[in-house]
């Protein structure tokens, strides 16, 4: 079928590049045009360059250039064409490449299918609903204050009160087997008979929807009295759907989150919905659980301001406990609001309105402060006892941080609270920063192992830039990427004699001090030759210290540093590493002369890492 180039310029018209790219990789407003971590080649300073005005993006570093259509080709290697349908798809555009048939090629893409279907099959259940089952649904929405557009955009709809409405449209539609549609977890198999019945049942669909807009599965809110599970039953795990990497909502609200720079984290469906509905978009919800890294690292591709929603009773804290240690050791800044008793953000704002709910928003509180005033109002610490185990409290978690900046802030404010020398907070931190590394890594060796003696032989003389680059992360880098390394280094990954002492003095002192300084490292070695490589590598090399002859003390320079990201950095740097490696034991093998299968094995591993590298 001929597309006409109308359709194109049609897509391209309602896809800003800026928004396209945004995304897939943080993007910053500089001046006129927008500069981005450049996704094509592993870019330490932002050197994509985007031109909104004539919708192209260029990368300086590694010339990587085109329009919004070469861009989703590259990225997600795929032809011109499906691109252009993810494009039309997501400014939901028509494009009838296929008459639309579903794609039922294998299991993933057919899971897709089975959920979308049952998505429009909810969906249509709840609009042509009749009699008693209609006014009992439609009141119910209205209690929950829900409009149209809402129930629309959210693809809300309705399980109708029997056993086998979902399954009797499979078994009538025949487009997938009853078996696919089970993988699905939306039918399931009674133990005694071999007979299918459906998992929801006079229930409210939520379909949950994936970060670009596919269904993967579906919460199910309790309606009837006589029901007798839970308030909400979810879909299970399925190759599709897992629980712990979806944020509900954020298909919805994720370029709000970048525009706004912040995300709120709320618990339910229920609060997304009302809060959009609201107009405030910039949010997501973990859906009851605590946060897990995956959904942490979600956020943080999109800003690096979480505000946490929570009940303000003892359970609540304590559920959000792990939420808290894991936004903080990602390097996130958390602000917590409390709400007052039995209310959530869907309550607040359905009985009150939104400006009482944005009152609330503005009361949030960095969580020490949080913190603070609730051991102030549910335990009195007035004792030395009390205080020092509070203090003890907020600094494990302070210790969990990786932003030196703002360890420093919040050391200097509990050091003014509790009148305490900093020097004496620094200290604990020091010994609970290295008790948690041990915890987190009980197993890697503080030390690298000890190589065979034959091996010292082929050692280079000469470090190579790569592990140059390495010992650099070691002595710039942040706690995620030493945390990072530290997991991640492998002793035959480094050639060179000096650097592999280094390495070693590095660890160590990490492990035991929770942090690398360079001058200290420096005196634990004899070795002029570790000495100078130290020595030379702590001299930072920013770009703008390199132009200007700016202090490195320069507020310029420091938040240059704290825009790189290491992490990143300490990733790439590791998988060339692995490149390497691997690339050595090929040219091994083909020097042998043998074992074809394992060279072509070995080679495959390369192309996937390289393939993962710089995305
Ligand atoms: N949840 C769940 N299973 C349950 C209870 C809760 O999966 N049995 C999840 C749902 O994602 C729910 C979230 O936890 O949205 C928060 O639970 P809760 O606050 O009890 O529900 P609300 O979303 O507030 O729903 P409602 O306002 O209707 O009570
Ligand atoms: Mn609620």
């Amino acid at each position: 079928m001929r597309i006409p180039q109308e359709k194109f310029d049609e897509i391209a018209q309602a896809n800003d590049i800026v928004d396209v790219i945004a995304s897939y990789t943080q993007v910053k407003k500089r001046g006129k045009s927008f500069l981005a971590l450049c996704p094509f080649h592993p870019d330490k300073n932002p050197s994509l360059n985007i031109s909104q005005q004539k919708q192209v993006y260029h990368c300086f570093s590694c010339g990587a250039s085109g329009n919004v259509f070469t861009f989703i080709q590259e990225y997600e290697k795929i032809p011109f064409m499906e691109a252009a349908e993810k494009l039309a798809m997501r400014a939901g555009i028509e494009l009838n490449l296929r008459k639309s048939a579903p794609d039922t090629s294998n299991e993933i893409s057919r899971l897709f299918e089975i959920n979308k279907a049952t998505a429009r099959f909810y969906y249509n259940n709840l609009m042509n609903l009749s009699g008693y089952e209609k006014d009992f649904v439609w009141d119910y929405i209205k209690t929950r204050d829900l409009k149209i557009d809402t129930l629309k955009k959210f693809g809300i709809g309705y399980a109708l009160k029997e056993w086998d409405s979902l399954l009797s449209y499979f078994s009538d539609e025949k487009t997938f087997s009853l078996d696919d549609v089970e993988k699905s977890g939306l039918i399931l198999k009674s133990d005694k008979k071999a007979n299918y019945y459906d998992r929801f049942r006079g229930r409210l669909i939520f379909p949950i929807f994936s970060e670009n807009d596919k269904v993967v599965g579906f919460g199910a809110r309790k309606l009837y009295e006589d029901d007798p599970g839970g308030k909400y039953i979810n879909s299970p795990e399925t190759r599709i759907y897992s629980k712990s990497r979806i944020l509900y909502g954020l298909n919805f609200s994720k370029e709000y989150i970048r525009s706004s720079d912040f995300v709120i984290l709320v618990e339910g469906y229920l609060d997304v919905m009302t809060l959009v509905q609201a107009g405030i978009n910039n949010v997501v919800a973990s859906s009851g659980t605590a946060l897990t890294t995956e959904q942490v690292q979600l956020i943080s591709r999109y800003t690096k301001n979480v505000v946490v929603i929570y009940d303000a009773d003892l359970a609540g804290i304590k559920a959000a406990k792990r939420s808290i240690e894991l936004i903080l050791e990602a390097g996130l800044d958390l602000k917590v609001v409390t709400l007052p008793e039995g209310e959530d953000p869907d309550s607040i704002v359905r009985t009150k309105g939104k400006a009482e709910f944005e009152k609330h928003l503005n009361t949030r509180k960095s969580f020490i402060e949080f913190l603070y005033t609730f051991y102030e109002t549910e335990k009195n610490i007035n004792t030395v006892e009390d205080k020092t185990e509070f203090v003890e409290e907020i600094m494990d978690y302070i210790s969990k941080m990786t932003n030196k900046i703002m360890i420093s802030f919040y050391i200097k404010d509990i050091s003014k609270r509790f009148n305490i020398y900093e020097s004496i907070l620094i200290d604990y931190l020091k010994k609970a920063r290295s008790k948690y590394i041990k915890e987190k890594y009980p197993k890697s060796s503080v030390v690298l192992p000890v190589r065979k003696s034959e091996e010292k032989k082929a050692l280079s003389e000469k470090p190579s830039s790569l592990e140059l680059e390495l010992l650099e992360v070691f002595i710039h880098g942040d706690g995620a990427a030493l945390d990072f390394l530290s997991e991640n280094i492998d002793v035959r990954f480094i050639k060179n004699k000096a650097v592999l002492d280094t390495v070693q003095i590095f660890l160590e002192e990490y492990h035991t001090e929770g942090k690398i300084v360079a001058y200290k490292a420096i005196d634990k070695s004899e070795d002029i030759n570790v000495q100078a490589l130290i020595a030379e590598l702590s001299i930072p090399k920013h770009e703008i210290s390199k132009s200007s002859k700016l202090d490195k003390n320069s507020i310029l320079v420091k938040a240059e540093k704290r825009s790189t990201n290491y992490l990143r950095i300490a990733n790439d740097i590791i998988n060339k590493f692995q490149v390497n490696l691997l690339e050595e034991d090929v040219r091994k093998l083909i020097a042998e002369g043998k074992d074809l299968n394992k060279i072509l094995e070995l080679r495959r591993e390369i192309d996937k890492i390289k393939r993962s590298n710089g995305r």
